[in-house]
């Protein structure tokens, strides 16, 4: 659960003072042990907080080191993510300082929650999913293994992504030209599905509940309710919020099988 860069300024920290305090690195490796294991968010709160008091003391017993002054705040800020919510991480899983994450959020192994996203309650992460920084999602949003969310990817509520869909962030990228400050947005409305190994072209608004297909290539917006398909993604229908095919009569009007109406108008559908 631990990012990379503050288990290695740990670890620098532990070989520092082995030697001359080994009851105290013992100590802290114990500390370590039990936070990563932690499964209840007032243990894991807890241990974090202790944690954080004990380097403050080796700081001052060790005449305010500068090394480990510098770790303090680092951590802090850490716990401020690990322990606000109740979320599960697999310990594999890797969640950088200042990333927000919703109670109940599951995330399997291997993935990677980057710095300064946010994603809400009771979603969702496979194995090997990367939420870059800034990202944000929001509440029930279900990614399936091997998906990379880049910088300018918003999801809404309820969105789910099937396995090893491809997002985008730039339209024209050059190795040897940096296009940071050119990055498109990428909005996946409330509801919308993607399906398996479908590329989504960045610069996009895809409609709530709009349904692309496996392994379609999204170049255009995607109106609501659409159902996508193809290279690139053309639409073949139309899909409510079940994911059951409406079928509007000549002049526009639809059910669906749970008996919502719609109405379809100027290539529009939407819930009467
Ligand atoms: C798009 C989808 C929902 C269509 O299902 P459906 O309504 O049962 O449609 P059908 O299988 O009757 O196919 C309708 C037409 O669309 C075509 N089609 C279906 N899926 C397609 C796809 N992924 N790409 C291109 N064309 C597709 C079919 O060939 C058929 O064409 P035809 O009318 O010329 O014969 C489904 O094929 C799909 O892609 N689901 C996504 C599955 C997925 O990715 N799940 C991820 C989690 S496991």
């Amino acid at each position: 659960m631990l990012s990379e860069k503050i288990k290695n300024r740990l670890l620098m920290l532990q070989n520092t003072y082995l030697e001359r305090r080994p009851d105290d690195v013992l100590k802290l490796r114990v500390w370590l042990d039990q936070f990563e294991q932690a499964t209840q968010l007032e243990e894991r709160k807890s241990i974090g907080i202790t944690i954080e008091s004990y380097l403050k003391d080796m700081a001052k017993a060790e005449e305010r080191d500068a090394f480990i002054f510098q770790i303090i705040p680092e951590w802090h800020s850490s716990l401020y993510t690990w322990t606000q919510s109740d979320f599960f991480s697999h310990p594999t899983a890797i969640i950088d300082e200042n990333a927000v994450i919703g109670d109940q959020t599951k995330i399997w192994h291997y993935s990677h929650i980057m710095s300064d996203s946010k994603m809400g309650t009771a979603c969702n992460l496979g194995q090997n999913v990367v939420i870059s920084p800034k990202v944000k999602l929001g509440n029930r949003v279900k990614i399936q293994n091997n998906v990379s969310l880049y910088t300018g990817v918003q999801c809404e509520d309820d969105v789910f992504i099937g396995p090893s869909a491809v997002f985008t962030n730039v339209l024209n990228p050059r190795s040897a030209i940096i296009r940071k400050s050119e990055f498109r947005e990428t909005l996946i409305g409330k509801g919308a599905s993607i399906g398996a190994n479908a590329t989504i072209v960045c610069g996009h608004r895809i409609g709530k509940f709009a349904f692309i297909a496996a392994g379609a290539v999204v170049t255009s917006e995607v109106p609501d309710y659409a159902l996508m398909a193809g290279v690139p993604a053309r639409q073949i229908g139309w899909m409510d919020a079940e994911g059951n095919r409406l079928f509007p009569d000549e002049n526009g009007k639809a059910v669906s099988q749970s008996g919502i109406n719609f109405q379809l108008e100027d290539g529009k559908l939407a819930e009467l």
